[in-house]
């Protein structure tokens, strides 16, 4: 028997899955309807209740779906039934990529250059970081492209929408706001519409009549997302979502919506600061290690042209031991960005590590290269490692400046606040060379810098900036100490 993957309806409580078995008889009941649980967190789905999520660690996150045979199922929706036939390959027509700027130039570079017609994105990020606004901001460029948007408030009334509008300055005789939670009456409304472009403000926030759990539930949110990309693919609109992210960073529901869309896009960056970063997790249509980086006025989001400055400009004018500014590659543009450590007598039995901005068992191999391979003397150490500016530095390349970072407290010294570093570092202590060096030199040199230490293999004759190549970790702190 064939299960359909349409889930009716779910539900943690028990007494919804007795109430169906009241209706059938117990044998078509067995036979019939299939029960499972799934977590709310990660999507993980098991046959029985547990009390942890073994594939998340979450607590108390499984909730019971059932589903239903296809025979039992009442509503077959024939719109799903797709009459299409398989097309040979050589036969396929393609059309011509349609991409529409959204004229917030930081917001297209994620993008790949513009929303591609038909697509669906999502757009995740923590509460009040400023969802909302970018894409209020958005629509309203897009109307003044003569595009059609609809914006699905299903959060906030028409008039708090309206108030938002006034403060960003957009007037548009073009943008449809219309308020709603049920997602039939949305279907129905871009129907009728037909938009060039539908914003749904929350996916969290909205429900389908198909599935009787509440809104934001891991079957609602996969359903009401199986039908706005139906939407987005039948009709040729663009539909961009926006998600909420739960405390652990993920987005509120199954990881399905994530392999769903197109396109995911996290909102990040601090929200008592007024920096803020879109970067892209997955395109379909573009490169994923772009960085769009945006300033929070009382006007609205304004995009970063020159992100070096912002990042830089926190950093103290007195030089002091502890901090390294690196170079990452975040796409294809290259970041300037501060490292700074802390190493301290711990007064703990266990010395502490804590970092914030760079991958901790990272930071844990560059401390046991320290130890190891340079003979700094960390066990009775605390170490504290922050990149500054709030935003992640993912990239190996930054492991050099972290290291230096940690070393020149330890020891006292300071890194020539002219000096860059660049550079991967091995479990030997050898420094790997990286990619793009030109790129994150130029930069390195437009931003005012008149040293770099680099990899030996990345080394390149530059007479704007003073290169310094070392092939081990040794090297690069006995170049930063001869510096003083
Ligand atoms: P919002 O877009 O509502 O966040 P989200 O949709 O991600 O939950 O942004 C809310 C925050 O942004 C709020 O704290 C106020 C601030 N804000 C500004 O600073 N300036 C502005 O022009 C706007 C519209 C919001
Ligand atoms: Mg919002």
């Amino acid at each position: 028997m064939t299960y359909s993957p349409i889930y009716l309806l779910s539900s943690n409580n028990i007494s919804y899955v007795a109430n169906i078995k009241l209706f059938l008889s117990y044998n078509q009941y067995m036979a019939k309807v299939k029960s499972k649980w799934v977590c709310t967190e990660c999507g993980y789905e098991t046959a029985g209740y547990l009390g942890k999520c073994p594939e998340c660690g979450a607590w108390g996150s499984l909730v019971e779906e059932v589903q239903f045979a296809s025979k039992l199922q009442p509503q077959v929706q024939d719109e799903f039934i797709n009459k299409e036939k398989p097309e040979l390959l050589k036969d396929i027509h393609i059309g011509e990529e349609v991409r529409v700027s959204t004229n917030i130039s930081e917001f297209d570079r994620i993008l790949g250059g513009g929303l591609v017609q038909g697509s669906l994105v999502l757009i995740a990020g923590d509460p009040g970081i400023g969802k909302s606004t970018i894409l209020l901001q958005t629509s309203g460029e897009l109307c003044k492209n003569n595009k059609k948007v609809l914006y699905v408030s299903a959060e906030e009334s028409a008039s708090q929408l309206k108030l938002r509008a006034q403060r960003l300055s957009i007037t548009s005789d073009n943008l449809y706001v219309y308020p709603q939670t049920l997602m039939e009456n949305i279907k129905n409304q871009i129907e009728d519409l037909t938009p060039d472009v539908v914003v749904i403000d929350s996916i969290q926030a909205i429900y389908s009549q198909n599935v009787a759990s509440s809104a934001g539930s891991v079957s609602q949110i996969r359903e009401c997302t199986n039908l706005l990309m139906h939407i987005a693919k039948s009709k040729n609109i663009t539909i961009v979502v926006i998600g909420h992210v739960t405390k652990e960073g993920n987005i509120a529901g199954p990881k399905v919506l994530e392999h769903m869309v197109d396109t995911v896009i996290y909102f990040e960056g601090d929200k008592y600061k007024s920096y803020r970063m879109l970067r892209a997790m997955k395109n379909r249509f573009g490169n994923t290690s772009e960085v769009g980086i945006f300033e929070m006025n009382s006007d609205g989001l304004k995009c970063v042209t020159n992100p070096n400055e912002l990042f830089l400009n926190e950093r103290s004018q007195v030089s002091v031991p502890g901090s390294a500014i690196v170079v990452t590659n975040e796409g294809t543009r290259p970041l300037l960005v501060e490292i700074q450590a802390l190493v301290g007598t711990t007064p703990y039995p266990t010395p502490r590590r804590v970092t914030n901005g760079v991958d901790t068992s990272r930071v844990l191999q560059i401390l046991a290269v320290l130890e190891k391979r340079v003979g700094l003397n960390l066990s009775k150490q605390d170490v504290y490692v922050n990149v500054m500016g709030g935003i992640d530095v993912s990239e190996p390349s930054a492991d050099l400046g972290i290291a230096l970072a940690v070393a020149t407290c330890a020891r006292d010294v300071v890194v020539d606040p002219q000096t860059v570093i660049i550079g991967e570092i091995g479990l030997s202590g050898e420094i790997h060379p990286v990619n793009n060096i030109e790129k994150r030199l130029n930069e390195a040199v437009m931003t005012g810098f008149k040293k770099a230490i680099i990899p030996y293999a990345n080394r390149i004759e530059d007479e704007r900036i003073e290169i310094v190549p070392v092939k081990r970790l040794i090297d690069a702190i006995t170049a930063c100490v001869s510096a003083q």
